[in-house]
């Protein structure tokens, strides 16, 4: 059975046709309406969310498929004491396929483990968070045109962000990517991820720490938020959360076609002035999740 627990579990080809399939779900929006008929979607979500589930949810009910689930540990029975390996086991009786968020790293893959209806990692801890990768490919693409040769930009918490660590292992596959990380000294990307994409020397990286020294030279800037609920001590989150903070005048040496792309939530670091700029791109983000989602569910339920 195929599950998506690590954006990696995809081969280039796999995202292509995944991609192809959300434009043509966007153009086509009837002629899919009814694929999923009959079938129903479990959202296991152990973590707050909100894009995520909803999109998820959407996407399965303009297949014309179901939804079941819950949207917090508290209202399931792992607040009894059951194991993630026994609620997947149980959910996948009821549902045909199930997304799931955890803040453990590796629950989903515990999960894919025992279930009998494909498992869709929707973010686990620090770690991934594959369909949000989806996402931003699909929208770097439609902004774009293309997926290689691009110069982007990682702003923030690149320590703790799940979808900065996803996004970076699927773009290295790219030709001619280059990465620049813009963070703090004690946000930089973690060493296991250095290790993994960065060690054999075949791809490289910049670290700098200021926005305003690399701007001028951004195709795409990807912010994130200061992820807060990963910190160990409040008084680092409130050190560091403002240390980044894109607003107009900061936009004022970048390229006119850059894209500005945030998986959101977003708490301080992007401007709302911005948000009315033809660069800032996260809103039509968010709208791509629903539709790289749908593609995703048809692709597992082997309807597409
Ligand atoms: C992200 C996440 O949950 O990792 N949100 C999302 O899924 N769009 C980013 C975040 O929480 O900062």
């Amino acid at each position: 059975m195929k599950h998506l627990i690590d954006p990696m579990d995809l081969s280039l080809q796999e995202i292509d046709d995944l991609l192809d399939l959300a434009d043509d779900v966007i153009a086509n929006k009837e002629k899919y309406a009814k694929v999923c008929e009959g079938k129903k979607l479990a959202t296991l979500f152990f973590e707050p969310s909100t894009r995520t589930r909803l999109s998820f949810e959407a996407a399965m009910m303009e297949l014309g498929g179901n939804v079941l689930g819950f949207s917090s540990a508290d209202s399931s029975s792992s607040t009894k004491g059951e194991s993630v390996a026994d609620t997947v086991k149980v959910v996948s009786c009821y549902a045909d396929i199930i997304a799931m968020r955890h803040p453990k790293e590796g629950a989903p893959f515990l999960a894919s483990l025992k279930s009998d209806s494909p498992i869709i990692n929707a973010g686990d801890g620090g770690h991934n968070h594959p369909t949000q990768t989806l996402t931003d490919l699909l929208t770097i693409r439609r902004e774009k045109g293309r997926l290689d040769h691009i110069t982007i930009g990682f702003c923030g918490d690149l320590k703790f962000g799940r979808t900065v660590h996803s996004l970076i292992k699927a773009l290295s596959r790219y030709e001619g990517i280059r990465f620049v990380m813009i963070s703090p000294e004690e946000l930089e990307i973690p060493e296991y991820l250095r290790e993994e994409v960065f060690s054999d020397g075949k791809l490289t990286y910049e670290q700098v720490r200021t926005l305003d020294e690399v701007m001028p030279e951004l195709d795409v800037l990807y912010m994130t938020r200061v992820q807060r609920e990963r910190f160990f001590n409040e008084a680092d989150y409130v050190r560091l959360k403002d240390t980044y903070i894109l607003d107009m005048p900061k936009l004022k040496n970048a390229k006119p076609d850059l894209s500005i792309l945030h998986p959101l939530p977003r708490v301080n670091e992007i401007a709302v002035e911005v948000d009315d700029d033809p660069r800032a791109c996260y809103f039509r983000q968010a709208l791509n999740g629903k539709y790289v989602r749908m593609a995703l569910i048809m692709n597992m339920l082997e309807i597409a």
